[in-house]
């Protein structure tokens, strides 16, 4: 194995974080955790990752059940789409087995190529090349690579590393490398996309409208107006029932 393999193996060996997805290889668990970290802290996300699969432990269990129970048990993660998306993958995938390929996978609602390919190698070990913001930095910095490297050519690179029969736990420790001990700001290496700000955004006015809804079944669109929700209110509710989230009536919205 080579020097920087052995390196970030011994550090993770040492230091690893305790998470609930890395007890587990069933992969719809693993799809659960990776949508649910696509947009939001670690911290953030186990207990609502533990609570989801209390309450829907397989595929049929979620895809049976009612969207307003699936957006309930999603209701403050935020990017609430992503719930149904999953419910939409459940809907897909009840009664066949789970998909073991990244075209299968990249072709599910909800599932870019990044979380094919975390599923590939976190539920079947596959060596595949994961690369999240954390694992570009370490990338990027080991290698002395150009912070404007290509995503291909950081694939290639990343694809080499994998040491053989170990893409799980090498992945598992490059995230924790980056997170914990490689940082940006020790780095310097700035990431490509920052989540922009939430107060005030139409991603918390959609929150807002989404617990009320999960709270009292209907809004009038008066009182929505009314209560200076967001001065983008029509565009907002437009978009959620594009999305299928809600139902616009005459006078007022409801969950779907
Ligand atoms: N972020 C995205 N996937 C993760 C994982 N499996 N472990 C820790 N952080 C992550």
């Amino acid at each position: 194995m080579k020097q920087l393999q052995q390196k970030i193996l011994f550090w993770y060996n040492k230091h690893k974080r305790d998470l609930p997805w890395r007890k587990t290889r069933n992969p719809y668990h693993i799809l659960v955790s990776e949508v649910m970290l696509q947009q939001t802290q670690v911290d953030r996300v186990i207990p609502y990752y533990l609570r989801w699969l209390k309450k829907f432990p397989t595929i049929e269990k979620l895809a049976r059940a009612q969207p307003r129970t699936v957006l309930n048990y999603w209701s403050g993660l935020g990017y609430n789409n992503r719930a149904l998306r999953l419910q939409q993958t459940a809907k897909t995938l009840e009664g066949k087995s789970f998909p073991k390929t990244e075209e299968e996978l990249k072709a599910l609602p909800g599932i870019g190529p990044y979380t094919a390919r975390a599923i590939l190698s976190f539920a079947f070990n596959k060596e595949v090349p994961v690369i999240d913001t954390n694992i570009r930095r370490i990338l990027i910095h080991e290698l002395k690579l150009k912070e404007n490297t290509l995503p291909l050519e950081l694939e290639e690179r990343a694809k080499k590393l994998i040491p053989k029969g170990k893409s799980r736990i090498w992945h598992n420790a490059l995230m924790d490398y980056g997170a914990i001990h490689l940082t940006s700001r020790k780095t310097g290496i700035k990431s490509l996309s920052k989540q922009s700000k939430f107060e005030g955004s139409e991603r918390q006015a959609r929150g807002k409208i989404l617990k009320l809804l999960l709270a009292q079944k209907t809004i009038s669109l008066i009182s929505l107006k009314q209560k200076g929700f967001h001065n983008n209110i029509d565009h907002i509710i437009a978009k959620m029932v594009k999305e299928n989230i809600i139902i616009k009536e005459a006078r007022s919205i409801r969950l779907r």
